[in-house]
């Protein structure tokens, strides 16, 4: 079955050219984006996530093209003609296609993409192994908290961890204190088992994950902290983890050569998935993700 995407008003085959050549998402990284974990068919915290969206845009003062609810009727169709149960939803927003010139063009219609696609959900055996991540410097602009799609930096960081044999890279600002990871955001937990992430602000992404999870360890009574960590305190730390859509959250056991706590998943860290897995399962399932 050929996947489907829906590009400007129709739902046309993947690999159908449907942008034009001359769209700004294309040419200047004039766009912003937002990737949605699909749960028993559904997209978890969906509101949360289009909020996030229309924030990104108004930041780069773009104004929403549709309603809200003419937008989650695009996700269902999406999700509906790719048969996808378990799943990534992926939206981009760019500023149309125009002449290419760096100024907003006048009368120009914002482009939206959605496409999706199926991903097993995560094999608890495999989530209590844990991943190793590497740390590099932070090369990002100084407002990550706009969703935007230019990611060379990020994917560059990525790919320099991969090559390295590592799952992915922790940023580090020319401070000495992690930022982010370069499509998650990052946590650890001290010796004195306070869970501990960096505030939002505009040098990360404000995760969508990361206010469920902190929800979610209000719920389980964990003593959190919300303030920034050095590369030094990560590595000194208990228990480790990233947070993201996709990743939801998944244990970092070693960050380069440092081994957090006894190299496995940590117990507030198993703790936090086990929540999280039932989350999904019943909140998300009823339709309920994103409520506060
Ligand atoms: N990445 N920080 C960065 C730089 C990200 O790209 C992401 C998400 C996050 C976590 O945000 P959330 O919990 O809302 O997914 C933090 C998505 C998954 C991506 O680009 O694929």
């Amino acid at each position: 079955m050929s996947r489907i995407a829906y590009v400007n008003g129709r739902y046309v085959p993947i690999s159908q050219p449907s942008v034009e050549v001359e769209d700004r998402g294309l040419q200047f990284a004039d766009s912003v984006y937002e990737v949605i974990l699909v749960s028993g068919g559904k997209p978890v915290d969906e509101e949360p996530h289009l909020d996030r969206l229309e924030r990104s845009m108004g930041e780069i003062h773009l104004a929403p093209a549709m309603s809200r609810r003419a937008l989650k009727l695009i996700l269902r169709r999406v999700l509906r003609r790719n048969r996808i149960n378990d799943g990534m939803l992926y939206l981009q927003v760019t500023r149309g296609a125009a002449p290419r010139n760096p100024a907003f063009p006048s009368d120009t219609r914002p482009s939206l993409i959605v496409t999706a696609r199926r991903l097993a959900p995560m094999n608890p055996k495999d989530l209590a192994e844990g991943v190793a991540v590497t740390a590099l410097p932070d090369l990002r602009w100084k407002r990550c908290d706009i969703k935007s799609v230019a990611l060379l930096p990020n994917i560059l960081a990525k790919q320099q961890a991969l090559d390295a044999g590592f799952f992915d890279a922790w940023l580090v600002g020319e401070d000495g204190l992690v930022t982010e990871g370069s499509a998650s955001n990052a946590w650890i937990v001290t010796a004195d088992g306070d869970l501990v992430t960096r505030p939002a602000s505009p040098a990360i992404l404000r995760g969508v994950t990361r206010m469920t999870a902190i929800r979610l360890a209000g719920e389980l009574k964990i003593p959190f902290v919300e303030r920034p960590f050095s590369l030094a305190e990560a590595k000194a730390a208990r228990e480790a983890f990233l947070t993201s859509a996709s990743a939801t959250v998944l244990p970092v056991v070693c960050i380069d050569e440092a081994v957090i706590g006894d190299g496995r998943a940590g117990p507030l860290t198993m703790a936090l998935i086990k929540r999280y897995r039932a989350y999904l399962s019943k909140d998300a399932a009823a339709g309920k993700a994103g409520a506060a």
